[in-house]
C-alpha cells in the first residue's frame, strides 16, 4: 500500500480568490499547496481589461505569504463588448493566460457576460490565432432548460459548433459535471481539455437535497446524477492528460449560503488536494496523481512544469467545522469529516 507520494507541486487550473479582505484572507490555503492558479475575473465589476488584470494580480501577490512561491495567472472576463486587440496584448504581454467565456446569467457574478455566443465569434478567431486558451462555463441560462440539463444542452448548442468553426483554439471545458461532458471532451480533438473539481467527484445531488437541503453542498454547475459522478472518477483518474485539476474554489460567507437565496460556490480551497487524494486513493490510482495535479495542466496550457516537490502522506485530517475569512465565518468543503491523506512537512 503506497502511504507517501512525492510528486511535482501542482497547480489548479480554475479558482476563485475574490478581492479585498476575503481575497487576503483567501490565497493563503491556495499558495500552501499550488505553485499556479488560474484566477477567475468575475469580481465586481468583473477583470475585463489587462490594466484591471495587471492591477488585481498584484493585490493577489501581496496577499501571499512571505516566502512562500505563488505564480496566479488571471484571466480576463468576456463581454459582448470585448476589445480583441487589448486582449491579445494582454495576452501577449503576460499579463492575460487564458480568457474567460461566462454566459450571462449562468452563475454568481455573471451578469455581465456574453447574451450570444454567436457574437464573440472575432474575438475566438482572434484567441485562436494567437493561441490564448479559452475556459468556458458550459451551461445555457435559459428557463425552460432544467438546471440539470444545462451543460450537455450547452455541449451541443455551442461547444460543437465552436469545436468545429475554430478547430485551433484551445479550449478547457471547466468544471465538468455530466458524463456527457467526459464524452465530449474525449472525442475532441486535443485542444479540448477539461478541469475537474473535487466536489464533483464526491457528491451527487443528494448530497443537496437529502436529509434537508444543503447550501454548502451547492454550487454551479449543480452537482448531477451518481452515474455522472462516476463518469468523472473514471475521467479524472484515467491518466488521460484531456483531464487536469481545477477547484472552483469559490468562497462565500457562511450567511450568504445559509439564506433563503444562497448563492453558488463551495470553498475547498483549504484541503484540496486532501480531497482530491482520497479519491485517487479510493480508485487505486494514486500512481495517476500526479498526473492529474501537476502535469497535464502545464502541457494542456503550453507552460513548464514546477521543478519542486511536495510530498503528501496518508494520515488523517479532519477539517474544521467552520473556518474565519473577511471576518467572517465560510464553511469548508468537507466540514467536520476526516480525509486519509495531509500534506507532509
Ligand atoms: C462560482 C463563484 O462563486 O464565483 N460559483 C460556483 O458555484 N462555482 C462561479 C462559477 O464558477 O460558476
Ligand atoms: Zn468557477
Amino acid at each position: 500500500m503506497t502511504d507517501k507520494l512525492t510528486i511535482r507541486r501542482p497547480d489548479d487550473w480554475h479558482l476563485h480568490f475574490r478581492d479585498g479582505d476575503m481575497m487576503r484572507d483567501v490565497v493563503p490555503y491556495t499558495a500552501r499547496q499550488f505553485a499556479r492558479a488560474i484566477v477567475m475575473p468575475n469580481l465586481t465589476p468583473p477583470i475585463t481589461d489587462t490594466a484591471s488584470a495587471a492591477a488585481y494580480r498584484e493585490r493577489i501577490i501581496s496577499a501571499v505569504p512571505e516566502g512562500v512561491q505563488f505564480t496566479p495567472l488571471m484571466t480576463c472576463y468576456l463581454t459582448d463588448n470585448t476589445d480583441a486587440d487589448d486582449l491579445a496584448r494582454g495576452a501577449a504581454q503576460g499579463v492575460f493566460t487564458a480568457a474567460k467565456l461566462y454566459p450571462a446569467g449562468a452563475t454568481t457574478n455573471s451578469d455581465n457576460g456574453v447574451t450570444d455566443v454567436s457574437k464573440l465569434d472575432p474575438v475566438l478567431a482572434r484567441m485562436e490565432a494567437e493561441g490564448i486558451v479559452l475556459c468556458v462555463h458550459g451551461e445555457v441560462t435559459d428557463d425552460e432548460i432544467d438546471v440539470f440539463d444545462r451543460e450537455a444542452v450547452f455541449i451541443e448548442r455551442h461547444l460543437r459548433r465552436i469545436t468545429r468553426d475554430f478547430p485551433g483554439l484551445k479550449l478547457v471545458f471547466e468544471h465538468i459535471t455530466t458524463s456527457d461532458a467526459v464524452e465530449f471532451v474525449l472525442a475532441a480533438g486535443e485542444n479540448v481539455g477539461a478541469t475537474i473539481t473535487p466536489q464533483h467527484l464526491h457528491i451527487n445531488r443528494n448530497a443537496m437535497l437529502v436529509g434537508g437541503i444543503q447550501p454548502h453542498n451547492y454550487c454551479l454547475p449543480v452537482a448531477k446524477r451518481e452515474v455522472h459522478r462516476l463518469a468523472l472518477r473514471k475521467a479524472a483518474t484515467s491518466g488521460n492528460p484531456k483531464f487536469f485539476l481545477g477547484t472552483d474554489s469559490a468562497p462565500h460567507a457562511r450567511h450568504a449560503k445559509e439564506a433563503a437565496c444562497g448563492c453558488a460556490g463551495i470553498f475547498n480551497a483549504p484541503y484540496a488536494l486532501e480531497s482530491y487524494l482520497s479519491v485517487f486513493d479510493e480508485e487505486g490510482a494514486l500512481d495517476r496523481f500526479e498526473g492529474f495535479a501537476s502535469l497535464h495542466g502545464p502541457a494542456f496550457y503550453g507552460l513548464p512544469v514546477n521543478e519542486d516537490a511536495i510530498t503528501v502522506e496518508r494520515a488523517e485530517v479532519t477539517v474544521p467545522e467552520t473556518l474565519q475569512a473577511a471576518g467572517r465565518e465560510i464553511v469548508p468543503f468537507h466540514a467536520g469529516q476526516t480525509l486519509g491523506w495531509r500534506i507532509a512537512g
